[in-house]
């Protein structure tokens, strides 16, 4: 892997305008990409993993504010005001239902034909079937010629997923954000798409961020794991790092009940209590209601995000070194 920067989020906060007041969703988050590396932003419901994706993709619902940061995508800031909120043709997102992404009124043929007209300038009627049914090769759909001329409900769960993928990646982008691709699959699509995502990212050298509720289905793709609790990254690290020593109590109480052998499936631990309230964000650590190793410290200044380890780095006083 090169060790070259391709996205770099710095100290990106967003807050959502709701009823009575705004929401502070997304807090002081810093992380980087590097070039054909595959991130995973992991956590509970709530996290804030797909308000982080969106405001990369330029794609945030109008009621988000961005309250402060830097998205540095290949060398340039997309949140200067000429680029902020504009959609960024070499950052592709997918989402985790794709029979929402796509219109049921067309065929699949005609909307990944729309996107190669767009996106490649290509004016040939047969020239832009030729390239739609190559990306549907890419995908390893069968039968691409028929998946061609199938409106969405025809196609099943997996295939839809394949067809948008094929999609984002017709226009040649340089990453692709997978915001829970392969929540609504069973285990063994999950399994598929998973391998065809792998397998992409090997051949076009794509980097990716892969956003997931399941620390099972994180391990098997990421290259380095970053766990998101109530807005704030609070632990990061390649992924057999943090699969094997997770620091942060969040994280460990999210592997406990993981036996090794079922990581790959497992979803998320539940662990007691609820998300804080972001409307009010807590004072202190904000995973200290819920966390059972909780000090006095805690309650009262916020760890910061510190390098632990090599490549390893944790948000909570039990690693610093003036903890009472
Ligand atoms: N459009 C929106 N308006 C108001 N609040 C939102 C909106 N989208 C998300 N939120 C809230 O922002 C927080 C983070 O949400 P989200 O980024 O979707 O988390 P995740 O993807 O980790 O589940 C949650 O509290 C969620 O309810
Ligand atoms: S800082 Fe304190 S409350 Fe927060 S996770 Fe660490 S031990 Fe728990
Ligand atoms: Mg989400």
């Amino acid at each position: 892997m090169k060790n070259h920067s391709i996205l770099r989020v710095e100290d990106l906060s967003i807050d959502y305008i709701v009823l009575g007041g705004s929401l502070k969703a997304v807090r002081n988050v810093s992380f980087e990409i590097y070039e054909g590396e595959v991130v995973c932003l992991v956590g509970e419901s709530g996290s804030g993993k797909s308000t982080v994706g969106l405001a990369i993709a330029g794609a945030l619902p109008e009621n988000a504010i961005i309250r402060s940061g830097r998205i540095i995508f290949m060398g340039k800031n997309l949140l200067e005001a000429e680029t902020r909120n504009k959609k960024v043709n070499n950052i592709m997102i997918v989402f985790q239902d794709p029979a929402a992404t796509l219109n049921p009124l067309f065929k699949v043929g005609e909307v990944i034909s729309d996107v190669i007209k767009t996106h490649l300038q290509i004016k040939e009627r047969e020239k832009i079937k030729e390239k739609a049914l190559e990306m549907f090769r890419m995908v390893e759909l069968p039968d691409p010629t028929r998946i061609y001329n199938s409106y969405p409900h025809e196609l099943s769960g997996g295939m839809l997923q394949r067809v948008v993928i094929a999609i984002a990646l017709s226009t040649n982008p340089r990453m692709l954000i997978a915001d829970e691709p392969t929540t609504m699959l069973d285990v063994t699509l999950q399994a598929q798409i998973i391998d065809l995502l792998l397998s992409l990212k090997r051949k076009l050298g794509l980097s990716m961020l892969f956003i997931t509720h399941n620390l099972g289905v994180a391990s098997e793709i990421a290259d380095r794991i970053i766990v998101m609790y109530g807005g704030e990254l609070i632990e990061e690290a390649n992924s057999s790092e943090l699969i094997n020593n997770p620091l942060h109590p969040y994280t460990r109480g999210l592997m406990e009940c993981i036996p090794r052998t079922h990581i790959k499936y497992s979803k998320l631990k539940h662990i007691p209590g609820t998300i804080p309230d972001l409307a009010n964000p807590l004072k202190g650590c904000i995973f200290s209601d819920r966390c059972s190793e909780v000090m006095d410290v805690c309650r009262v200044v916020k760890p910061p995000i510190k390098e632990y380890s090599r490549n390893h780095k944790v948000a909570c006083h039990l690693y610093m070194e003036e903890k009472q």
